[in-house]
């Protein structure tokens, strides 16, 4: 099975080409750029074109949610119409599309869990681009799964994890918001979820397609829940670790306004494919181990 990932550098692409080791069926070719820039009409075309393979997971996206709200025509562009590019360039091919997507296509006001069918309503220019990216991605291509995540980290690139960790270094007091809550969601969980769905497929020809799903981290916790979890682990490996305080919001204003609950509800997922995200303070455990160690 022949799969192609787009954003080949970021966290879900390092995450996938890391855990298709495991996964001996499967044959992952990761583009970024500068060889594919989604920013460039035609771009994913003829990458598909190249590759012919028989899955894409668009893992490329703008994820820069407060630089957004400046650059809104680039985050559309990135978000969504490249994203119904790159699943219309599939389905040229004869191939599904994964179409990773967002907890921020939501406003946050429900109380409990976002299953799929609740309504979207999206805060800013990243959740708007996001949604927009859905929409094409729907239309384009019929062998599509979205898969919204949330508060994603992992060893790889810039996240929520790292900072704490390295904010650790300097300071003794960390203050971090508590009055947000989510779903926290490694990168290498999130990729074991898509390579499972995937070997699905391959058993149980499109189970699932068409449709569109949560995938992450069981559980929940703010920022600052998360924060305090990620010190913790870093006390017990004797790495630099803080202590966190709880503040509000609007003690820490940022250009783009996120969530104040996007709690993802990943069950539609382990019933369609029998695949159950690790509880998030599992994840982090592992994550913190990871960055722990040093780099090879
Ligand atoms: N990070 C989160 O907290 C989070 C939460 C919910 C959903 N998601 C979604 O999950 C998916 C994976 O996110 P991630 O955390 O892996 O993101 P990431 O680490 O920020 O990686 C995004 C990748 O997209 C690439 N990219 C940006 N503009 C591009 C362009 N014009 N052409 C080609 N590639 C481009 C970047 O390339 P460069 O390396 O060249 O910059 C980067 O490698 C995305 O769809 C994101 O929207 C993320």
């Amino acid at each position: 099975m022949k799969i192609l990932v787009t954003g080949a550098e970021g966290q879900l692409a390092r995450s996938l080409v890391e855990r298709s080791q495991f996964h001996p069926a499967v044959e992952l070719v990761a583009i970024g750029r500068p060889d594919l820039d989604l920013a460039v009409p035609g771009a994913a075309a003829a990458a598909i074109r190249s590759v012919q393979p028989q899955i894409v997971i668009n893992a490329a996206a703008y994820t820069a949610v407060d630089k957004a709200e400046d650059e809104p025509d680039l985050a559309f562009r990135i978000n969504a119409e490249a994203a119904g590019e790159v699943a219309e360039a599939a389905a040229a091919v004869g191939a599904a599309v994964i179409q990773v997507s967002t907890d921020y296509v939501f406003d946050g006001s429900r109380e409990g869990p976002y299953d799929e069918a609740a309504p979207t309503a999206p805060l800013g220019v990243y959740g708007r681009s996001k949604l927009e990216g859905e929409q094409r991605v729907r239309a384009a291509n019929p062998r599509h799964a979205i898969v919204r995540t949330a508060w994603v980290y992992s060893p790889f690139g810039s996240n929520f994890v790292k900072t704490m960790m390295n904010a650790a270094r300097t300071r003794d007091l960390l203050t971090v918001v508590d009055d947000q809550i989510g779903s926290p969601t490694s990168a290498l969980d999130l990729a074991e979820g898509l390579l499972r769905m995937i070997a699905i497929w391959a058993e149980d020809r499109d189970r699932g397609l068409g449709a569109t799903y949560h995938l992450g981290g069981a559980g929940q916790t703010s920022w600052c829940g998360l924060a305090q979890a990620i010190m913790a682990e870093c006390a017990k490996r004797s790495l630099p670790a803080a202590e966190v305080h709880p503040i509000a919001t609007s003690d820490w204003p940022t250009r783009a306004k996120r969530p104040a609950n996007s709690v993802l509800n990943s069950g539609k997922f382990v019933r369609t494919f029998g695949f159950e995200m690790p509880a998030w303070r599992d994840s982090v455990a592992v994550v913190v181990s990871r960055l722990a160690e040093p780099e090879r």
